[in-house]
């Protein structure tokens, strides 16, 4: 007979092998053997649902890879080392406990360690089967990156309600600004087809809380409405529901004329209101637990209200009482501006939405980006938060890179969805943070939600790179907890995805915690944006003057000449620092005040300007170029000194794409200097290498295939 130490040795040495390769495909769910986690010896359940059986599942494949050693299975606390995990009402055993269960909420969780009958059990305890789930995966993380520390008394719930990810995904499976491949939903093959990656992407959203997926694209399609496609999407509802990811579609705001011929799609005509409600009830028949709509109108060519002389909120009004009776609700998106309209485009949303605060139905949030703009690598945050006090607004952030270098830059957001949720609108003075609003602490909203633009796609590795796979993991964190912590969620999926090793943990985290800001260097310093190559956004552009629309075109956002660059947006020009509360207004109004960071967003500023650094303007836009590139070389080294520590096969691809993404930074910095030089005619700082190419080598070059088109 073997000897049982034995066996246990053997059976590990079984599962460490590199039985899988490290393609990145297992996302931060890797659970690969480490004799250093924690153990488990029996796990104990009670009645099973399909949530609480994914949430045991999932324990027992984690535990089992992690330790070697299949957990045993029981419906009593047996034993030391035993991890017990229900509600009070799967497992009556968990209500004679103290556990503060109230501490959880109605989707959070405690996770603790207590002595029963003398022995030490672990309990992952919540009041529904869905925070069960949630405490599951918190447990297999803590497991995973040895914080299993005693005592243990961890009590989460999340601090928003809508959670989702916005699939920007085109019925014929193009992503629009998508750089990771196709759509992962497979709409021909639905609903016959059950692809088993439906089930992978639901386990990955609800190990980071994600509760949601709108899965078609904001620029919508009636079809998607349809019966053949409403089936396809009960499937996918079916496949996502254990996992507590809800569906949602987005709604074409035409489709009762595409779909229903009817004559108008006028949100106040009784026709068209009986053609969504009975649409909706069509909708509820196959998808009992449908989420709402996700509707982008009067935007960028998108049919709405406004079509009829109706508001924003006469057209989500609408919808939300057909979808009220089932409790469902409607996100209206304010990303809205118009060449119709002549001001500033940053002013255009705020300028639409704010009268119509208090005219939303109950049911309804209006879906904010997280600045006026358009995702940009750096943009102040958005008016709109803090200015509609009766009107749930919820956050949108880009996870997509659309104008942060595709899948090829390793740009990690997570200090982007912090610093924008850090700004502090002060409309009830000092640490009225956007966080605050969002999660309705400030405002009292009783809907709250955040939306985050997904960068998925069939590709292997899900995100197109590995290292998007932490702006996906980020975004769900800070869905969780507007107020976490960029670092601490950095650092989380490290650890996750590359292992405890301090020797890539420390290098690894810092690279990301620098990467967005050699972005915002390399590509936009100093509160520039919207410079890239025209429709695809890939490369740079800032020359582009010639487009149907003024505000398509870069030079109408760097608006540089001889006297100096940047837009005027304070009282002597568009004025659109007056729509920020009163102090905030006054910093931004005032270029000495304006943090330099943003001093291009809202100011033109002459080219010899004296900046902080006692440099001129035109100096220090060169230097902070350069500083971007030399970031991303001092990166690629880096990630070079980590080959001993990192598989080879991750390790490769992030070196190539670190040499891409050096290439592309140097790219950015010379094609951008080269023509803002041709107009500030001033020389170099000495010692800065100057661009490799004449400006006209780099207008000249033209991208028809790149990526993600719209
Ligand atoms: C950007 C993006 C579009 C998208 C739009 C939106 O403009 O380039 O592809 O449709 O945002 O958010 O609606």
């Amino acid at each position: 007979m073997i000897p049982r130490i034995l066996l246990s040795c053997l059976l590990f040495a079984a599962v460490s092998l590199p039985s899988r390769a490290e393609d990145g495909h297992d996302l931060w769910l890797r659970y690969r053997a480490d004799p250093a986690a924690a153990t488990v010896s029996t796990l104990v359940t009670g009645t099973g649902s399909p949530t609480l059986d994914a949430a045991a599942a999932e324990l027992v494949r984690g535990l089992r890879n992690v330790s070697g050693r299949e957990p045993a299975r029981a419906h009593d606390a047996s034993g030391a080392g035993a991890l017990m995990i229900g509600t009070p009402r799967s497992l009556p055993q968990l209500a004679t406990l103290s556990l503060g269960l109230e501490r959880a909420g109605s989707e959070g969780y405690v996770i603790r360690r207590l002595a029963i009958r003398g022995q030490t059990v672990t309990v992952i305890a919540a009041n529904s089967d869905v925070g069960v789930l949630y405490g599951a995966f918190h447990f297999l993380r803590l497991v995973q990156t040895h914080q299993l520390a005693d005592p243990v008394d961890i009590a989460s719930a999340p601090r928003t309600k809508i959670r989702v990810l916005d699939h920007w995904d085109n019925l014929d499976r193009h992503v629009e600004r998508g750089y990771a491949g196709e759509s992962l939903w497979d709409w021909h093959k639905l609903p016959g087809w059950l692809d088993p990656r439906y089930t992978d992407y639901a386990r990955a959203c609800a190990s980071i809380g994600i509760n949601g997926a709108v899965l078609t694209n904001v620029n919508a399609n009636a079809t998607s409405l349809t019966p053949a496609y409403l089936q396809k999407a009960a499937a996918l509802a079916g496949v996502f529901r254990p996992y507590g990811v809800r569906v949602y579609l987005t709604a074409r705001f035409s489709a009762p004329i595409e779909l229903g011929g009817l004559k108008t799609a006028d949100p106040l005509d009784p026709a068209v209101r009986a053609w969504w409600k009975q649409k909706i009830d069509e909708i509820y028949t196959l998808i009992p637990d449908f989420g709402g709509f996700l509707v982008k109108a009067n935007s960028e060519g998108q049919p709405g209200p406004q079509d009829y002389r109706r508001t924003h909120a006469d057209g989500a009004n609408m919808l939300a009482e057909a979808l009220a009776p089932h409790a469902g609700i409607v996100m209206w998106r304010a990303f809205v501006y118009s060449h119709e309209t002549p001001t500033d485009r940053a002013k255009q949303a705020y300028d639409e939405f704010v009268p119509l605060d208090g005219k939303f139905a109950d049911n309804v949030l209006v879906q904010v980006k997280n600045g006026a703009i358009d995702f940009q690598p750096r943009e102040p945050f958005h008016p709109l938060f803090g200015a509609m006090p009766k009107t749930p607004l919820m956050m949108e952030f880009q996870i997509t890179k659309e104008y942060l270098g595709f899948a090829t830059h390793l740009v990690y957001l997570g200090t982007l969805f912090e610093e924008a949720l850090r700004s502090d609108t002060r409309v009830k003075g000092v640490g009225s943070t956007v966080a605050k609003v969002v999660d309705g602490d400030l405002q009292g909203y009783k809907l709250t939600g955040m939306a985050g633009v997904a960068n998925v796609g069939v590709d292997r590795n899900w995100s197109g790179s590995h290292f998007d796979q932490a702006n996906w993991y980020a975004f769900g964190r800070f869905a969780w907890d507007p107020e976490g912590s960029a670092r601490a969620f950095a650092e989380e999926w490290t650890r996750l995805t590359f292992g405890n090793d301090p020797k890539v943990v420390a290098p690894v985290v810092a690279m990301m915690m620098g990467s967005r800001e050699a972005a915002v260097d390399y590509m936009t310093p100093l509160g520039l944006h919207h410079l890239m190559g025209t429709g695809h956004h890939y490369g740079p552009a800032p020359w582009v003057n010639d487009l149907g629309r003024a505000d398509w075109n870069p030079v109408y956002y760097h608006r540089a000449d001889a006297g100096g660059i940047g837009f005027d947006r304070g009282p002597g020009g568009s004025n659109a620092t007056a729509q920020y509360q009163k102090d905030v207004a006054a910093i931004f109004a005032d270029r000495r005040k304006t943090p330099e960071q943003f001093l291009l967003w809202f100011h033109h500023v002459p080219w010899d300007y004296r900046m902080k650094s006692g440099r001129t303007l035109w100096d220090e836009l060169v230097i902070h170029y350069t500083h971007g590139v030399q970031v991303v070389s001092q990166m690629r080294g880096t990630w070079a000194g980590l080959a001993p520590y990192v598989d080879a096969e991750r390790h490769a691809q992030v070196a190539a794409f670190l040499a891409i993404q050096e290439q592309e930074a140097q790219w950015w910095r010379d094609a951008c200097i080269a023509y803002f030089q041709s107009i500030s005619q001033r020389p170099l700082p000495p010692g800065v290498t100057p661009p490799a190419h004449p400006l006209e080598y780099y207008r000249a070059l033209a991208f028809p295939y790149a990526p993600g088109r719209s």
